[in-house]
């Protein structure tokens, strides 16, 4: 059977379509709690055309889209190292390391297999780029995205906070060790 999704590495041409998924998707990852005005301003500072034409510029990161359609129904990105957080540091126990920053999928395609097609190739970077491991920050009440990660091959090595507009969420820090 024909894969739902295309995977490709996204180029400048794609940047509204980019930052009009990831605001449809972003609040699909916030708890309930979580305030319109937080997330809008997340998506306002992180998730803009502007911010996604930067992304596709910077050599410290790589940006996939899930194309159905010729419409990009998902979208994950890669960056190098573990920033500087001391929680995700202690977390993350390998080195060289791979943030897998977001992986987004429109509703109507989830469980259609985009998003696992979109983290095979996360992986496959991964490993052209020599992580020794991947890790990834989740809410700890998107328990979906969970339950996905734990099928990926990842599993909780901790907990951070994150920055949502003026609030403060808490994630947990999810590392898949084994990059075979
Ligand atoms: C996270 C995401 C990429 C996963 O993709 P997906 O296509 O939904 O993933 P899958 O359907 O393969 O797997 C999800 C699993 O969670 C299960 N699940 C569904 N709802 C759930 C819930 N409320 N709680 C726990 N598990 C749930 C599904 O049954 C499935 O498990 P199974 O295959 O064992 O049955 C996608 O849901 C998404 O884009 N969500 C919105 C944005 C988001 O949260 N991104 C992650 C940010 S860190």
């Amino acid at each position: 059977m024909e894969p739902i999704a295309r995977i490709a590495r996204a180029n400048p041409a794609d940047t509204v379509e980019l930052a009009a998924v990831a605001a449809r998707t972003f609040p699909l990852a916030c708890p309930p709690s979580a305030t319109p005005a937080n997330i809008a301003a997340f998506v306002t500072a992180n998730l803009s055309e502007i911010r996604f034409a930067e992304y596709l510029a910077d050599p410290q990161r790589l940006v996939l889209t899930a194309s159905h359609d010729n419409r990009i129904v998902g979208y994950t990105m890669l960056i190098r190292g573990v920033g500087d957080d001391p929680d995700v540091q202690r977390a993350v126990p390998v080195r060289p390391a791979v943030e897998l920053s977001k992986l987004y999928v429109l509703p109507d395609y989830h469980g259609s297999g985009a998003s696992t097609a979109l983290m095979t190739a996360a992986l496959d970077a991964a490993v052209e780029w020599g992580a020794g491991c991947v890790w990834l920050g989740v809410n700890q009440k998107n328990t979906r995205a969970q339950r996905f990660y734990t099928k990926c091959g990842f599993s909780v090595d901790g907990v951070r906070t994150f920055q949502l507009g003026a609030g403060i969420e808490n994630d947990y820090v999810m590392v898949r060790s084994s990059m075979r």
